[in-house]
């Protein structure tokens, strides 16, 4: 379906991503699809021939976000009418919005939804024969495409997505409504594709899933998370796996034991707790309480005491009285999660809670987000300062953003460390260093390097 058809091989393209790592992920697959048809990436808008909006609609802010930046794209298609503009992605997807994109921004050429991506050459195609705008949303197929080019972002880390969707139906949230029903990837086609990008250099797996726990049950035969992370364990060049996310009421004692147990599995786990209060959590249709979250979390920290453990929290969901906050910030006090994504809610049309009476006011959202960060960040910090003096194992990644003779790295358990070295980058690049942390602060570690393995 990509064969190396190139249409132009003078044709430059952008695309500009809003949102999670699935979003990224996508991108980075029409971004392989592109370039087999003889595109070339560029970062300069004013230079593409092709530029595509991969959007975002898990939150109101990241919407209005998309709705600015294309409504500015209005006076680039004017001094360049050839260039074609496209809209994809999560936002698309939901009723209605494809229409009022087309009748707001009438110059755009193509819009598309999120299970259509493989299309691409098509929709590209039909763009240059029509004068209208081109619309493809389609509904939930069920089917997953495996032959993809993918073109990632050259690094130390990549992507993997294990499966596709989400059952869950938490009340507040649109990505079952816009993803689809959960798909898991053949775990043969995870493990090619793992090995793959072994031999081509990459050290560190991140598996992609909404909810990775449920990985395979709409498969046939016995395969479970845990028994995939088995096998891509056994996998000799990657050194390190990760995953996201895991949903409380599904991670089973199973795979508390192989992240314990799995030599490459990191000791990290992202699991949103969303609200401390088991009124809210009834509400959120989470389908557990705050007590069996803390004994899980007790069950994990007996078994891998030093696991690193971030998790997502939603403020102000409809109904959420002081009583309610208050338990959430007593939760993360007991906890003590070394860190966390705090949102204030986000009414997302379509969603149950969009329906719920009691909506809180943006006022009371937006101090209650305050007070919590302020709390959490307290937290983060506390952890992390008992790394101080102390020496970690950190994968080297690039160099710091913010200083570029600083290198930059994570440790097992997902902490950001910037260090100093006196090797240089390339020597060291991919490769796992032992760093004494000398400044800890909220989000990240600072350190020295100590001796490369
Ligand atoms: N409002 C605020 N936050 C939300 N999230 C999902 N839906 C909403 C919403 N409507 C948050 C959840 C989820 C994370 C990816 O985004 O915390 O875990
Ligand atoms: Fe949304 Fe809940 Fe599914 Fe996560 S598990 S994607 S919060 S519905």
């Amino acid at each position: 379906m990509f064969g190396n058809k190139a249409i132009n091989p003078q044709k430059y393209f952008t695309i500009v991503t809003y949102g999670c790592q699935m979003n990224e992920h996508d991108s980075e697959k029409m971004t392989g699809i592109l370039e087999s048809m003889g595109y070339t990436w560029t970062d300069n808008k004013e230079e593409a021939d092709l530029i595509l909006y991969n959007t975002c609609c898990v939150r109101k802010h990241a919407e209005e976000r998309v709705y600015g930046n294309i409504g500015m794209l209005k006076d680039l298609k004017q001094r360049k009418p050839d260039v074609i503009l496209g809209v994809c992605g999560c936002m698309m997807q939901q009723k209605g919005v494809a229409q009022e994109m087309k009748k707001r921004f009438p110059f755009i050429d193509l819009i598309f939804g999120t299970f259509n991506l493989h299309n691409l050459p098509k929709l590209l195609e039909e763009v240059s024969e029509k004068k209208e705008t081109v619309i493809e949303i389609l509904d939930d197929q069920g089917r997953i495409y495996e032959d993809v080019p993918v073109k990632r972002k050259k690094g130390v880390s990549a992507w993997v997505t294990i499966m596709y969707g989400c059952n869950n139906f938490c009340s507040y949230c649109i990505v079952p409504y816009v993803r689809g029903r959960e798909r898991s990837r053949h775990p043969d086609n995870i493990i090619k594709e793992v090995e793959k990008l072994g031999r081509e250099g990459v050290k560190e797996i991140i598996l992609l899933g909404q909810n990775v726990n449920s990985y395979g049950k709409d498969l046939e035969g016995k395969i479970t998370f845990s028994r995939l992370l088995r096998k891509l364990d056994q996998i000799e060049n990657i050194k390190r796996i990760r995953f996201m996310t895991s949903h409380p009421k599904d991670l089973s004692e199973d795979l508390i034991l192989t992240i314990r147990d799995c030599q490459r599995v990191c000791n990290q786990l992202h699991l949103p707790i969303q609200s401390g209060s088991s009124n809210i959590l009834k509400k959120m249709n989470r389908n557990y309480t705050r007590e069996e979250y803390l004994n899980l979390v007790r069950r994990i920290r007996k078994e891998i005491p030093d696991i690193g453990l971030s998790t997502d929290i939603i403020v102000g969901f409809p109904g959420e009285t002081d009583k309610d906050f208050s338990d959430t910030v007593d939760l993360i006090k007991q906890v003590k999660f070394d860190s966390a994504f705090m949102f204030a809610y986000s009414k997302r049309t379509g969603t149950p809670a969009a329906r719920m009476g009691e909506q809180i006011d943006e006022e009371t959202k937006k101090r209650r987000l305050e007070q919590l960060i302020k709390i959490q960040n307290a937290i983060s910090k506390e952890k992390n300062m008992l790394l101080k003096n102390k020496t970690v194992e950190v994968l080297v990644e690039g160099l710091s953003k913010n200083n570029k003779n600083v290198l930059t790295g994570r440790t097992d358990t997902g902490k950001i460390v910037n260090f100093t070295s006196d090797v240089s980058l390339d020597k060291l690049y991919g490769k796992i260093v032992k760093v004494r942390i000398t400044h800890p602060k909220s989000w990240s570690l600072t350190g020295e390097m100590i001796s490369a393995q």
